[in-house]
């Protein structure tokens, strides 16, 4: 049977792209914000997970604001990378199963998580970025990928309590495919941060750190707020944080925390890597 071995949590800022890019990731600006990522890609080149599902939100690339799903998982065989601008190369595609990915799209709708699926799809940097930073650059991705999209872009956005819901429903998914499959679960995107509007800048480190404790250890904490409550202190873009609770829903409710490391300011927001285990 298919597995969830963890979660890995981690920000998918563009400038990332840039900076690997042209090499950067030993300059002193980006230097702690890499290193943070050794012990995660230390965790995955032991483990060797066959897939991941990464939980991200497209910005634009794929879907645009004329027609937002709120949940939307790829269900094909290949994903392409696109231009988003930056005058960046297009990272090599990546390979999906579509087989595994309607099987998690049946299973979810029967546990009444109704998701759009999609037979092509654009990834963007909320999907490249984490798997650049975890694995590096590759002409062929040592590991098979599933999208899945979260709106947190247009709203309504889905509420905190609903990612969570739908990551334990994602674990009922994987959990009763027949092929044995190790699988992990990125969760993308975070923390504080706002781009626009009279906040823009704003990073909450207290808000953040706390954010990554519970993720950990009281996931509920975080389903509790309000998406207001959530913008109020993280900023509009600091929305994005929801989408690792469809990691951790998909978790066991005690896990083994591998690794944590935050930094900020990067770019224009507060970054956390989370490497969580499942022990069971
Ligand atoms: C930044 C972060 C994001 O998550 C994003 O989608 C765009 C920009 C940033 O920090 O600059
Ligand atoms: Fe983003």
């Amino acid at each position: 049977m298919a597995k969830i071995i963890g979660g890995i949590t981690s920000s998918h800022i563009p400038a990332v792209g840039n900076a690997i890019a042209n090499n950067l990731q030993q300059e002193p600006y980006w230097k702690r914000f890499f290193d943070g990522y050794k012990p995660a890609q230390a965790w995955l080149e032991q483990h060797k997970p066959d897939v991941a599902i990464v939980v991200y939100n497209d910005h634009g690339l794929n879907f645009f604001l004329d027609k937002v799903p709120t949940f939307a998982l790829g269900c094909a065989d290949k994903y392409e990378n696109a231009d988003e601008g930056w005058a960046l190369k297009p990272v090599a595609p990546f390979k999906g199963d579509a087989a595994f990915s309607w099987h998690i799209a049946e299973k979810l709708v029967e546990q009444e998580i109704d998701i759009c699926t999609c037979q092509e799809m654009l990834v963007d940097h909320g999907f490249v970025n984490p798997i650049r930073a975890l694995y590096g650059t590759h002409e062929v991705w040592p590991v098979t990928t599933i999208p899945l999209a979260v709106n947190t872009v247009q709203h309504p956005v889905p509420t905190a309590l609903r990612c969570y819901k739908l990551g334990q429903a994602l674990r009922h998914a994987v959990e009763s495919y027949e092929e044995d499959l190790k699988v992990v679960v990125f969760g993308t995107g975070g923390m504080s941060h706002q781009l626009q509007g009279e906040r823009a800048g704003l990073i909450d480190v207290e808000f953040d750190l706390e954010t990554m404790d519970r993720i950990a250890s009281d996931p509920e904490w975080l389903t509790k707020f309000s998406n207001s409550e959530i913008m109020r202190r993280a900023g509009t873009e600091g929305i994005e944080t929801i989408m690792w609770l469809v990691m951790r829903g998909a978790l066991q409710s005690n896990v083994k925390v591998v690794h944590k490391h935050y930094h900020a300011p990067i770019s224009n927001t507060g970054s956390g890597v989370l490497v969580l285990e499942n022990t069971l």
